[in-house]
């Protein structure tokens, strides 16, 4: 069997569960593609129970994978220093961080409260930062690194959500200034913008099939998004093969983002 195209790489997946138990989102698709691919994989999550299930899928598959599950909320610079500190002391080095975490909030910038606003910008924005700004440093003494910050296309074709596009935006730059700021430590960091991918994230509440309908038709491909296209996009990103690639924001949409008005 060829070695895997992340044999001997410690990954750090955040968001590693998901909201459903066996619902696959974009998180948990990295965080399985990740360990398949030969990775050592910490799956951080601020519901323990939700990393546990990932955990299982990935040992189900292949019960030698070197996985652990840990609970973290992302938003706390303290869980993301001692996220880091774990996957140093269980195996030595980090090369990889998904940052996955994120959650919607729609409204306009008259209907938000200050509170929603402040908050989908801590759990969006303010945790990229804090996870990166514990794993860069011993991504740097690993020799270098990969980073993938999960954006949407929400930020350049907001619909209705103006707090969540505004935070996926400053997801955009963050990426793009830390791929400048890090490059000289042989770290790349690059962005997934998802179009609508059919996860948990967006029907664990329950949505109706027309609407379900409508999210695969906006793709000229017609086909429907899911979190494994995400992952695989992720995939692509940390490993070598993309070795010469960093500060891109990479549409994962099935060409939603090229579409106008009347054309599909
Ligand atoms: N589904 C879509 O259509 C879509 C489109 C564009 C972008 N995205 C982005 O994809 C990412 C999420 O994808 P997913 O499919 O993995 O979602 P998901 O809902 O399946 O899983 C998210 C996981 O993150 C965890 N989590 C939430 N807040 C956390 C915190 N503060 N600290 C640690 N863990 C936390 C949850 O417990 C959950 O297990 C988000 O950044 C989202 O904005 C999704």
């Amino acid at each position: 069997m060829s070695p895997g195209r992340l044999e001997g790489k410690v990954a750090i997946v955040t968001g590693a569960g998901s909201q459903l138990d066996d619902g696959v989102g974009n998180g948990r698709a990295a965080a399985i593609l990740f360990a398949r691919e030969g990775a050592r994989v910490m799956l951080a999550d601020r519901k323990l129970s939700a990393a546990e299930a990932t955990l299982r899928m990935i040992c189900d598959e292949n019960p030698a994978a070197e996985v652990e599950a840990l609970e973290a909320d992302v938003t706390s610079d303290t869980d993301c220093r001692l996220m880091v500190e774990r996957a140093l002391a269980r195996w030595g080095r980090l090369d990889i961080l998904d940052n996955n975490v994120g959650i919607g909030i729609g409204g306009s910038v008259v209907d938000v409260t200050e509170d929603d606003w402040d908050m989908v910008m801590r759990v969006n924005v303010k945790s990229m930062m804090l996870a990166s700004k514990h794993a860069v440093p011993a991504m740097a003494a690993s020799g270098g690194g990969a980073i993938v910050n999960i954006s949407s296309i929400a930020a350049m074709r907001p619909s209705r959500l103006t707090p969540y596009a505004t935070s996926k935006g400053a997801v955009i730059s963050l990426t793009r200034a830390m791929a400048i700021d890090h490059a000289r430590d042989g770290i790349r960091v690059n962005c997934i913008a998802p179009g609508p991918v059919y996860t948990p994230m967006v029907y664990a509440g329950g949505m109706p099939g027309e609407l379900r309908e409508q999210r695969r038709r906006a793709s000229p491909l017609g086909v429907e998004g899911t979190g494994w296209d995400v992952g695989y996009a992720a995939l692509f990103l940390v490993s070598d093969e993309a070795r010469y690639v960093t500060g891109v924001v990479l549409p994962v949409d099935g060409g939603v983002s090229i579409t106008g008005p009347g054309r599909r």
